[in-house]
């Protein structure tokens, strides 16, 4: 048969165009999809009277064969297969012989690609959806065991205020949800069938895509066949999605790497955790906390990618779109990957609370509860911030401890002392959303609902 157009060339394809063109090796991942999109033509083909019963069931086997070909390494791929819906059509053919070669009927490759893509991202984004999940989960638990313990919160990277670790680690959690929503959300923006669109301008064939969208589960049909095969904005979207989600990885992971250092010494990994290094003996790195902060880069670099082989596009399909699978299923991959070692990473560390509440029990970690004390007593703020501060500013300049200064000083004395005393300053950080222990309790609750939320919601459709 050789290629899909051969009825109007003379002679085949040159060995370059195909080595430049042929996309089989990374598309060979949709040949699940490209069966069930397939399966559902050929029952619509078959409603239209295009194909007789008998015909139809003959087409449904020979998609049969070609699942369990795949499946136990059996099929044969041909050197003319330019892409996994060329073999799946061209094994159909030889398997079903005029019947099998009624299978594009009123079909382009173009919005078959499309429904393919579709089908693929929105089963894969609820895969990564129950991944975030499960690091939730992780995140979740270390913070319930946390209970009380608490270190420096950061701002500029210079100790500002105690925080609890749980409050921390649950900051992390949050935007994790908010990556979770947004997948949600593009998996019901994508949730649209193409199928039916043909090559750019739908069929004189009776066709019916809005019954094939059912077939397929899709939630919608396409309005418009341009759009329809010429759309990705559901792979830049998941791409995108994908990349913030990373990059919220890789915040933790520098935290990661910090906590971990002998500097902050916040944080023990895991020996299966870590790596070693291979010429100084006391090494213990965090490489997976890295390589989720490096691949961010390239999750990233897809996104951008992607965005650059769309822009200016001209309707309708260009082969351009083919550039669509490789980033999207490497974003898959490389995300899927750092959740399942990130999970693992941070289950199997240990925290240093001791170390943790030494560097948060600094006497200066308590200087806003010291101006807000004076304001509590009528001081307007402007005027106890400067109080405190200058006693800080003393405390440093003289080498006099600010417990002594405060003790002896006018406006605040013995009766502020307390302020100082370890863990109080964490323990008055009571309002709503704070990072003190009454609001981290309420905290936990809410994550935990969110969570369990989370799971019911993904459960309703997998
Ligand atoms: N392999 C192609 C892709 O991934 C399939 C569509 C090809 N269509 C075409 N008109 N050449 O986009």
């Amino acid at each position: 048969m050789g290629t899909l157009w051969h009825g109007r060339f003379e002679g085949g394809p040159a060995e370059e165009l195909m080595a430049f063109t042929v996309s089989l090796p990374f598309d060979i991942r949709l040949a699940a999809d490209d069966l069930t999109g397939s399966r559902a033509h050929v029952r619509g083909l078959a409603r239209a009277g295009i194909l007789s019963e008998g015909e139809r069931d003959d087409v449904l086997a020979a998609l049969d064969t070609v699942e369990r070909e795949l499946g136990d390494g059996t099929f044969v791929f041909q050197p003319s297969d330019e892409d996994v819906h060329t073999s799946v059509e061209r094994r159909v053919t030889e398997l079903a012989g005029p019947a099998g070669a009624k299978l594009h009927t009123g079909r382009s490759r173009n919005d078959q690609v499309a429904t393919d893509l579709r089908l693929f991202t929105k089963r894969e984004l609820a895969v990564v959806i129950g991944r975030i999940i499960q690091f939730q989960d992780v995140l979740h638990e270390r913070a319930v065991a946390a209970g009380d313990a608490y270190l420096p919160g950061y701002t500029h990277m210079q100790r500002a205020q105690p925080v609890l670790l749980a409050h921390h680690l649950l900051a992390h959690g949050w935007a994790l949800s908010r990556d979770i929503d947004r997948l949600h959300d593009t998996r019901r923006r994508l949730d649209v069938s193409p199928l039916g669109a043909g090559a750019l301008a739908g069929s004189s064939l009776p066709l019916d895509p809005a019954a094939t969208a059912a077939d397929l589960g899709f939630a919608g049909v396409f309005d418009n066949s341009l759009d329809a095969v010429s759309d990705r904005d559901f792979v830049a979207e998941a791409l995108f999605d994908l990349a913030l989600l990373g990059v919220h990885l890789s915040r933790l992971a520098e935290e990661i790497i910090l906590w971990s250092t002998d500097e902050f010494g916040f944080l023990g990994l895991a020996d299966a955790y870590s790596t070693g290094s291979s010429m100084l003996p006391q090494k213990k790195n965090p490489d997976i906390a890295e390589l989720t902060r490096g691949k961010t880069g390239r999750l990233i670099g897809n996104l951008t990618g992607l965005l650059a082989t769309l822009k200016a596009l001209p309707l309708a399909y260009n082969r351009d779109l083919q550039e669509d699978k490789e980033p999207l299923f490497d974003s898959l991959d490389t995300i899927l990957l750092a959740l399942g070692a990130m999970s693992g990473l941070l289950a199997s560390s240990t925290f240093h609370l001791d170390a943790m509440a030494l560097a948060a029990d600094a006497p200066t970690s308590a200087a806003t509860d010291l101006a807000e004390w004076l304001v509590a007593g009528g001081t307007p703020f402007r005027d106890s911030h400067a109080i405190v501060g200058s006693l800080v500013r003393r405390s440093l300049d003289e080498g006099i401890s600010l417990r002594d200064l405060v003790e002896a000083s006018p406006e605040l004395g013995p009766d502020a002392l307390f302020l100082l005393d370890k863990g109080v300053a964490v323990g008055r950080r009571t309002t709503r959303g704070g990072a003190g222990p009454k609001p981290v309790a309420g905290q936990l609750v809410a994550f935990s609902a969110q969570l369990a939320a989370s799971k019911s919601r993904l459960e309703a459709f997998s």
